[in-house]
């Protein structure tokens, strides 16, 4: 077992890539906090855990909320005496044309996935200090590498945690905290139902994704957790400050190949 004993907290787990984590992290044996906004569905995933023999607690937060952030540290204490990992998987994802971008969009994507990355660090890191050992998985996207049109307060705040997480990387590592980004293309979550349903045709769609992921298929929130699992274990323990890509060759290609056989391209064959 991979995280054998490791006490984490892992945000944003009541769906999604976040559920898969906190499942995975206590099938590596770790002791899971699955905190997230609604017990509707936080509840039953560490319910869910505890009934295949792990261990794991629901607390409620909303990251975006100081109180409870701080709420949700000290009940990660008072239950397990310390915390070893940390992953701020809550993020929103959004999309709307830069001139709809109200405020209020903007300061509920940036509280969420900048914010609430800053409170839930800033609150966890005193006790990996005092414990002289830490690790924080931030969970960014794709878009840190090169942006889509209509995503601006999205791709603003995960630019900013990368930001963050470079810099706490190099302020903590000699501290022995590890800080380190890990950022999926297209996963398998309510935003690929999203997309799909707001295709007029399934097919092109499909299509449409195939040729801008070389893999040719979306990912699952598993493969993200398996990255998750990796980074908060001992056997990355040289890499801080990284922003690993877990996407399908999605950020290498530069631009999906043309629907049609192109010519042979051979430099100076017309000399
Ligand atoms: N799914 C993808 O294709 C994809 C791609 C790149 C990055 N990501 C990132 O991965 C993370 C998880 O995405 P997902 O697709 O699993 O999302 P999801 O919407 O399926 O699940 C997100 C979970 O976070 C919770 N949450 C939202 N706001 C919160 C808040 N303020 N406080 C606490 N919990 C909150 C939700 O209730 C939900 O349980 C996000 O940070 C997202 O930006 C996802």
């Amino acid at each position: 077992m991979r995280l054998k004993d490791k006490v984490a907290i892992i945000t944003g787990a009541g769906a999604g890539i976040g559920k898969s984590i906190a499942e995975i992290f206590a099938s590596e044996g770790a002791k899971v906090i699955v905190a997230t906004r609604r017990a509707t569905n936080g509840q039953p995933v560490a319910d869910g855990i505890v009934s295949s023999g792990g261990s794991a607690i629901f607390v409620k937060c909303d990251v975006s909320s100081e109180e409870e952030v701080k709420a949700l540290v000290e009940k990660a204490i008072q239950e397990y005496g310390r915390i070893d990992v940390l992953v701020n998987n809550a993020g929103v994802n959004f999309v709307k044309e830069f001139e709809g971008v109200k405020p209020k969009d903007w300061d509920r994507v940036i509280n969420t996935d900048l914010r609430g990355t800053y409170l839930c660090s800033w609150y966890c890191i005193p006790h990996m200090l005092k414990q002289g050992k830490g690790n924080i998985v931030n969970i960014t996207t794709v878009h840190t590498l090169a942006c889509l049109p209509g995503a601006a307060p999205y791709d603003a705040a995960k630019w900013a945690v990368v930001g963050l997480t470079k810099s706490l990387a190099v302020e903590f590592a000699s501290r022995n905290i590890r800080v380190n980004a890990l950022s999926p293309g297209l996963i398998d979550t309510q935003i690929w139902d999203d997309i799909k349903a707001a295709a007029p045709n399934l097919n092109e769609c499909l299509g449409y994704w195939k040729s801008n992921i070389p893999a040719g298929r979306v990912g699952t929130p598993q493969e993200i957790a398996y990255s998750a699992v990796f980074l908060a274990s001992d056997e990355a323990s040289y890499i801080t400050g990284a922003n690993i890509l877990v996407d399908g060759g999605m950020t290498s290609q530069l631009i999906s190949q043309e629907p049609f056989k192109s010519k042979n391209l051979e430099g100076n064959s017309r000399d």
